[in-house]
């Protein structure tokens, strides 16, 4: 059998398994590919085309192995291979944080939100950083600002910590235990924010691959907005003058604006669409604090 058949074979197994995907990939034939590459050890922009050759018998029952694994835990592949990679940028990660996948990171490679940046983005936080990876790109992309990344979990912090050291960073990212804003100290040129955003009925219906993750990166309370509510509460006192805070919500639009609806806001487009991710300046939050006291 040779990788492209095994990586074939594996995909239809995966298929008729009926696992979900979303962490990484969004097919089988992508999961599988995956799978198998990492667990052969091969790079994972190998073109199966020129791997043609015979794989040995314990090769492939290494490969059937970890498919079988992803199959019977229902568990994201990162957390087998505890490896995940966004926009070509690697990262460690287990079950103490969520798998790195942020639309956010599509928004700092690209530019889309540098028309709001300038010389007097010095200061960046990642807030709900996790796993640490948009704190990470954010440090790439922009080198010459310091970034913190806050999480209410130390768990997930111990993951952003390997990450930093991983690529680094130490220098230029300090990581911070804090309940939202609470603990963050000093105000910010950019806030990026990938909260908890699911809402009570999505939770409800979550594909097993999700649930394996920590519901505390989940969860957003019924209408997925506690924890927005409570960050764009406390935001402006956070925030310079020409700040701007860049906000994941999924699926949540519309009860984003349920929730804000005298709220100016600007959606940015990411591969999702263009209403998974919001930029709002800190001007508009305080317009709108004005409004409501
Ligand atoms: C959706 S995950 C985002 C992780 C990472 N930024 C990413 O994009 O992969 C949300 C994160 O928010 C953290 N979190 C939940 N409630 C929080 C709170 N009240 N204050 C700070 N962080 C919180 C969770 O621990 C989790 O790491």
């Amino acid at each position: 059998m040779t990788l492209p058949e095994l990586i074939s074979a594996c995909a239809a197994q995966l298929t008729s398994a009926g696992v979900s995907f979303g962490h990484g990939t969004t097919d089988a034939h992508d999961e599988a590919a995956w799978l198998t590459l990492w667990q052969l050890d091969l790079p994972l922009d190998s073109d199966p085309e020129t791997l043609d050759r015979d794989l040995t018998h314990d090769e492939i029952q290494a490969v059937h192995a970890l498919i079988n694994q992803r199959i019977t835990t229902r568990k994201p592949a990162a957390y087998l291979t505890q490896e995940a990679w966004l926009l070509g940028v690697p990262f460690y990660i287990d079950e103490r944080s969520i798998v790195p996948r942020s639309f956010i990171a599509e928004l700092l490679a690209e530019g889309s939100i540098d028309y709001w940046l300038g010389p007097h983005t010095q200061r960046v936080l990642d807030l709900c950083t996790g796993n640490g990876s948009l704190a990470v790109l954010a440090a790439m992309t922009y080198p010459d600002t310091t970034v913190v990344g806050a999480d209410l979990s130390n768990d997930a912090l111990a993951v952003a910590r390997i990450n930093v050291d991983r690529h680094g960073l130490a220098s230029r990212i300090s990581l911070v235990h804090s309940d939202g804003l609470q603990q963050v100290p000093g105000q910010f040129d950019l806030i990026l924010c990938n909260p908890p955003y699911v809402c009570a009925a999505s939770m409800a219906a979550l594909p097993a691959e999700f649930q394996a993750e920590p519901e505390l990166a989940l969860a957003g309370g019924e209408d997925g907005m506690d924890f927005v509510r409570q960050l764009l509460a406390q935001a402006p006192e956070h925030m310079t003058s020409n700040a701007v805070l860049v906000l994941e919500i999924g699926h949540e639009r519309a009860h984003f604006e349920n929730a804000f609806p005298q709220l100016e806001v600007i959606w940015l487009e990411t591969t999702a669409g263009e209403d998974q991710v919001l930029l709002v300046t800190s001007q508009a939050l305080r317009q709108l604090h004005s409004l409501s006291l």
